[in-house]
């Protein structure tokens, strides 16, 4: 099963690839994650993208198109995987489709900016894992820490309302058309499926919507 999660910044794309990549038993590709893992070992390519992803901005296509090819080339990756936040520009997705990389879903999260605006100030995030929670949608067991590891959750850099506004009008202007672009190539390609879920339903019903369309 090879997935693109689709969808505004705090759409809901990482919690869903929780379940998804444990349902589907693959690995979940967040450029996001990787870039703040770069960022955090100090990395030449962290340095890069750090002031980028600071201020609500895209960092390069060349190094996350570099980053996914070799993510995807690894072992883990044979039967399938789930790409979240990526492909998020035009120029990403020609690579994916110049790359011979076939696609077997597109699911596309669809919440308002207002409701996202909401979502972010309550997210705490557990950066070493990508896991993520909200205060009030989906609180970790214990205040303050990752379900799995018990170690703090941080709120992120970038979830500071006028960054997630920049983010959003980011989102509007270069990663919006490529819900028309993979609504064509399923149109054109029966062997790839668009599904658009109502990301503003509860957590366990996006999950129940995007399944019941996967399939098993
Ligand atoms: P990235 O980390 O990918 O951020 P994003 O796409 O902006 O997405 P988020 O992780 O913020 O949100 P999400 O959709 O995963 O939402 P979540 O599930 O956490 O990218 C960060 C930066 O890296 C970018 O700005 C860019 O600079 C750079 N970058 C990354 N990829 C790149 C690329 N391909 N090209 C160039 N640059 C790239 O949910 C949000 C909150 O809502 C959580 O608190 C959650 O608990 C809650 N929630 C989720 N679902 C629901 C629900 N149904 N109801 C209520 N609450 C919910």
């Amino acid at each position: 099963m090879r997935i693109i999660l689709l969808g505004a910044p705090g759409a809901g794309k990482g919690t869903q690839a929780q379940f998804l990549t444990k349902k589907y038993n693959i690995p979940q590709i967040s450029t996001g994650d990787m870039l703040r893992a770069a960022i955090k070992a100090g990395t030449e390519m962290g340095k890069m993208a750090k002031a980028a992803m600071d201020a609500g901005q895209l960092v390069t296509d060349d190094i996350i198109i570099g980053l996914v090819k070799d993510r995807i080339a690894q072992d883990d990756c044979k039967n399938g995987y789930l790409l979240d936040g990526f492909p998020r520009t035009l120029p990403q997705a020609d690579a994916v489709t110049n790359a011979g990389i076939e696609i077997d879903a597109v699911i596309e999260i669809d919440v308002p900016d207002e409701e996202i605006v909401k979502r972010m100030s309550g997210r705490r995030a557990h950066l070493a894992s990508g896991r993520t929670y909200h205060i009030v949608y989906n609180p970790p067991k214990v205040e303050g820490k990752d379900d799995e590891t018990g170690e703090d959750l941080v709120q992120r850099d970038d979830d500071k309302e006028e960054v997630v506004q920049d983010r959003l009008k980011v989102y509007h202007e270069q990663t919006e058309p490529l819900i028309d672009y993979y609504k064509a190539q399923a149109a054109k390609n029966p062997n790839i499926k668009y599904i658009r879920v109502d990301g503003t339903a509860d957590i366990a019903d996006v999950e129940k919507a995007i399944v019941s369309e996967l399939g098993d």
